[in-house]
């Protein structure tokens, strides 16, 4: 018999505006009070209206003591960083940046023949042990992400488990299960998520009962204790991404782009940043 999870908290994301005057829906940042570890931020990018005129982007800036996720869904995000890697994330791509001890990066986001942008970046945290690991990029190509379409579900599945189909992303901390999860009307989604893990869903379009709660888009959910999570949709579709996690368990000291586990590491590295020490 499964455990399901209720719904525990439902966010609704705030416009907010980051890089060089990029527009966004912030669901979640850093905090020190940590509630959502081992997941930090959940931004959505969606850029499309063309009187919005040319997009600034994110240029060079550094990040250091975390996982960045940008998976998109239209448009693209060209990106560019200090260690020689470039690349462009295109519609249906991933790209899961492991930052560990330090990279200086561009983000910028593109318009589809479409005229859209549209995406999401998930920052997923590192352990005090991992955060001053070595950089290192899984970029997964669209073609290559497994899904599972069956019973009125389309699932892209990018890391972890669901209904026997593994995704691509590997070897991450967090153990984490990331998927972008389509239903069509009538039609019920269960997936066992272990207990004690954080286990999260950001509905982006159309609506669904995530237990016994009706939601419509766009929010973001925490799930509470549990060994399953179940959604069920009536007269409507829903699409959302299941995002969920072992949590750390240890103290965070967020400041900007860096997340480590005390204000002594963050000081430091603003220093290595100041005297050009900070990329190893
Ligand atoms: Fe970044």
């Amino acid at each position: 018999m499964n455990k399901i999870r209720s719904v525990s908290q439902i966010i609704k994301p705030e416009y907010v505006i980051e890089g060089a005057g990029v527009l966004l829906q912030r669901s979640i940042a850093p905090k020190k009070s940590n509630e959502f570890d081992p997941f930090l931020l959940f931004d959505h990018f969606a850029f499309n209206d063309p009187i919005e005129g040319p997009l600034r982007g994110f240029p060079m800036h550094p990040h250091r003591g975390i996982e960045t996720v940008t998976y998109m869904l239209d448009g693209a995000t060209t990106h560019r960083d200090s260690l020689g890697n470039s690349g462009l994330i295109g519609p249906g791509d991933v790209q899961w940046m492991t930052s560990g001890r330090g990279i200086l990066h561009e983000e910028m986001p593109r318009r589809g023949p479409s005229g859209n942008i549209y995406g999401f970046q998930l920052w997923v945290n590192l352990p005090a042990k991992l955060k001053m690991t070595t950089p290192r990029y899984q970029e997964v190509s669209a073609s290559t992400i497994p899904t599972f379409e069956r019973d009125g579900m389309k699932i892209r599945v990018v890391a972890g488990t669901i209904h026997g189909i593994t995704g691509p992303v590997t070897e991450i901390a967090a153990s984490p299960l990331y998927a972008d999860v389509e239903l069509a009307p009538d039609t019920e989604f269960i997936q066992p998520v272990p207990e004690g893990h954080t286990a999260l869903a950001y509905v982006f379009e159309g609506e669904g009962v995530f237990a016994d709660q009706p939601v419509e888009s766009v929010k973001l959910l925490k799930f509470g204790e549990g060994d399953s999570v179940r959604v069920k949709t009536e007269n409507s579709s829903v699409r959302f991404m299941l995002i969920a996690g072992a949590p750390f368990k240890e103290p965070i000291a967020p400041y900007g782009p860096f997340v480590m586990n005390t204000m002594e590491e963050i000081q430091q590295t603003l220093i290595e940043l100041r005297n050009g020490t900070f990329i190893k």
